[in-house]
């Protein structure tokens, strides 16, 4: 195995922890590491136009194979140009393979060893979804990171069930990276990046992230975490899992976390991060700040002058904690609008403060003291 990966560069490594500074290629442009994607499940960053989605930083958006192709469908997409055309988002797209998303909402599933079966959570349809089909969903709807086909097993997860899940996966994801071969899938300039499971047992953990490093995948994921345990246990999983990743290759924990939680997977070497959590808060008008999460539903906020923070800016925080609290408490939609765009300003603003210490060399010390900080309230 050579250690050159023609579309990730990894510019600097931290000395004190295993953080690093890299830029990922993508067919729409370059994505600076380490990164946060906003998730936008069905075309859209809930409340944000794409263009507010660039003035804030973003770099690379989430789409999901579940719901797009169920509505709507990935067929009618790719007529209307596919996903970046369709949404107006000229940024580099990721997708998710849908399995996830099968199991927490899809009726009547079945898991078969070929796939999953399951009716649709809006019409009660019958459908399949298989290594396959997420290739070729991904492959129309154009995402520039596709992401395999997965199970992800439950927390907590019997040993044996969740050994079963790990080879399972593993055949799913080599049959993936079959069919996208055979498909021009690479040719087209997509990529493909594997998912490691293994819930809590770390040598399945190991087990898992060495059967798909010895693909060829364009980069690999740790699953299966944020999935209702303790947030120790968490971060020994992917601790227990990102050693027996490539280290020239991109690594993404999916569906994370909260933002020190971030910085800590950071010092473990994780590049990648999404998460609903900024922009689904936003909507019940919860704010991230640099001294911890604040409340503006809150009735000290009744007549409260002051921003969301003296130290952030961004558009909405020109506006009053009183102004932003009523426009919440009335169900504003411009509520919603502002403190999703503030939020994900944070946390893209955040992972910006992490590449510029990991560059000047003291990301132990500053993540440290942001955490002690955001943690002290
Ligand atoms: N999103 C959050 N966790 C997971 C996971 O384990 N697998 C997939 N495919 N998507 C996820």
């Amino acid at each position: 195995m050579t250690d050159d990966c023609p579309h990730f560069h990894v510019l600097k490594t931290d000395s004190d922890t295993g953080a690093r500074r890299a830029r990922l290629h993508t067919r729409h442009g370059a994505i600076e590491t380490p990164i946060f994607m906003p998730v936008g499940t069905q075309g859209t960053v809930k409340a944000m136009t794409p263009v507010q989605l660039r003035e804030i930083g973003a770099q690379v958006i989430l789409g999901n194979t579940y719901h797009l192709n169920l509505r709507p469908t990935s067929e009618l997409i790719a007529e209307l140009g596919g996903l970046h055309r369709f949404m107006g988002w000229d940024g580099p797209i990721l997708t998710d393979s849908g399995g996830f998303q099968v199991f927490s909402l899809a009726k009547l599933r079945k898991l078969r060893d070929d796939g999953v079966a399951f009716q649709s959570h809006l019409d009660g349809k019958k459908l399949f979804l298989g290594p396959r089909e997420v290739v070729d969903i991904q492959s129309r709807l154009g995402s520039d990171i596709a992401m395999v086909l997965d199970e992800c097993p439950p927390w907590p997860c019997e040993r044996g069930p969740c050994a079963e899940a790990v080879a399972r996966s593993a055949r799913w994801a080599e049959q993936c990276l079959a069919h996208a071969r055979d498909t021009g899938f690479f040719e087209r300039g997509q990529l493909l990046f594997g998912i490691a499971q293994g819930s809590t047992y770390d040598d399945l953990r190991r087990e898992a992230a060495e059967s798909l490093a010895a693909l060829p995948f364009s980069g690999y994921a740790v699953g299966g975490v944020s999935v209702g345990e303790p947030e120790d246990e968490m971060l020994k999983q992917v601790a227990a899992t990102i050693p027996h990743l490539p280290a020239h290759k991109p690594r993404y924990t999916m569906g994370l976390g909260t933002p020190p939680q971030m910085l800590k997977m950071i010092a473990l070497g994780v590049d990648m991060f999404d998460c609903v959590l900024p922009s689904r808060v936003a909507r019940h008008g919860l704010v991230f700040t640099p001294d911890g999460p604040l409340n503006l539903r809150n009735a000290v906020h009744t007549r409260d002058p002051r921003p969301i923070s003296e130290e952030v800016v961004n558009y909405t925080t020109q506006f009053s904690r009183s102004y932003l609290r009523h426009l919440i408490q009335a169900g504003e939609i411009l509520g919603c609008t502002l403190l999703t765009l503030h939020n994900l300003h944070f946390y893209l603003d955040l992972m910006a403060q992490a590449r510029a210490h990991i560059e000047a060399g003291d990301y132990a010390s500053w993540h440290r003291a942001w955490c002690a900080r955001y943690e002290a309230q």
